[in-house]
């Protein structure tokens, strides 16, 4: 059998800073509120495109891997919030790439994007139908934010992050994963007239809102995430103590904190860089996986554990050989 090695990694975050101060002065809250709540305290606003996002993302994550964008097979974005609808978003970043053989596609699961774009990579790879496929999680959520609404605008912010996966004969890579979907709590999570669902005529006021239902999406987020860790260390049979380094999605460093509790994972053995970015929904696992790497924390051989959960609501998680 083939695997799909991560061979490549790289990141692109705007430098626009905008810090919990600065939302102080355009909404009342504080930066205690926000901070003691969420864990963040700052985040990045993009000035240029999710597919301007994501191409810089890809560059560097090509570059990592030693590629010249010709050599990809495919490119699946994982966004919620692409620039163009039709054409995809990823035939934007195949054109600024060159990727010319590379057979493209964007994957929408919301936050947890990243995570089924990396299994169905590791899927297409592991069949030989691809041998080099670009996987990447791009979003630019704060063009859909009502600066008005403290409630949702102090939680998301914009980035992009990727890798390259490639055919490799090792145990590595994606070994292990478990995909879903509560279809049931779409409602929980959803932003209304933000599709063809949206009445033709209606007098939109060109603001999206997000229907968000905070505690309810606290509680599935860690039975989603915890139920998916359990089936994918059951099929690896790999116990959370062989468990190297988790990186989680970052929305809220309290539901992180209870995954980790219930892993009786020490909290050192968590990467969290929700502090300095927000939640940038399928970025997160990306960007927070490059962090990891250029920190020194990911040793060649370990066991990365990482888990998400979005909009649908979907979650998963994937167990990584690195
Ligand atoms: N600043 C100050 N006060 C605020 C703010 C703000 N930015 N936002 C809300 N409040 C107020 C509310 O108006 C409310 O006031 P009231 O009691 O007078 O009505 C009070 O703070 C408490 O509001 P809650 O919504 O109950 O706050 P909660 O403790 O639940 O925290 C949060 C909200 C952080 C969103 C939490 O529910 C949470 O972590 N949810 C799960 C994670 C999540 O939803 N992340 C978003 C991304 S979704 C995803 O990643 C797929």
């Amino acid at each position: 059998m083939n695997y799909a090695n991560i061979t490549g990694w790289g990141k692109c975050l705007p430098p626009a800073v905008l810090s919990n101060d600065d939302l102080c002065t355009i909404m009342e809250t504080s930066d205690e509120w926000i901070h003691s709540r969420t864990g963040i305290k700052s985040r990045r606003v993009s000035h240029v495109s999710t597919s301007t996002l994501a191409t810089l993302a890809a560059r560097r994550a090509l570059a990592c891997a030693g590629l010249d964008a010709d050599q990809l097979d495919g490119i699946i974005l994982a966004t919620a919030t692409p620039g163009t609808l039709v054409p995809n978003c990823a035939s934007a970043v195949q054109q600024a790439l060159g990727a010319r053989n590379a057979a493209v596609f964007d994957l929408n699961a919301a936050c947890t994007g990243f995570v089924y774009a990396l299994s169905v990579a590791t899927a297409l790879v592991q069949t030989g139908m691809m041998k080099k496929v670009l996987v990447i999680g791009a979003e630019r959520l704060t063009t859909l934010l009502d600066w008005a609404k403290r409630d949702t605008a102090v939680l998301f912010g914009d980035g992009a992050g990727a890798v390259v996966v490639e055919a490799c004969a090792q145990q590595s890579g994606l070994v292990a994963n478990k995909l879903g979907c509560d279809g049931e709590a779409r409602e929980i999570l959803h932003i209304p007239n933000f599709g063809t669902d949206r009445i033709r005529f209606a007098d939109i006021d060109g603001l999206f809102t997000f229907n968000f239902e905070g505690q309810e999406i606290f509680k599935r987020a860690v039975r989603g995430m915890g139920e998916a860790i359990g089936a994918v260390l059951a099929q690896a049979n790999i116990s959370p103590e062989q468990v190297d380094l988790m990186v989680p999605h970052q929305a809220n460093i309290r539901i992180i904190e209870t995954l980790a509790k219930r892993m009786n994972a020490p909290m050192d053995k968590v990467m969290i860089n929700i502090e300095n970015y927000g939640n940038t929904s399928a970025a997160t696992v990306p960007i927070a996986l490059c962090e990891a790497l250029e920190q020194g924390r990911v040793a060649p051989n370990s066991w990365l554990l990482t888990a998400a959960f979005g909009a649908g609501l979907t979650w998963g998680a994937a167990l990584i050989k690195w």
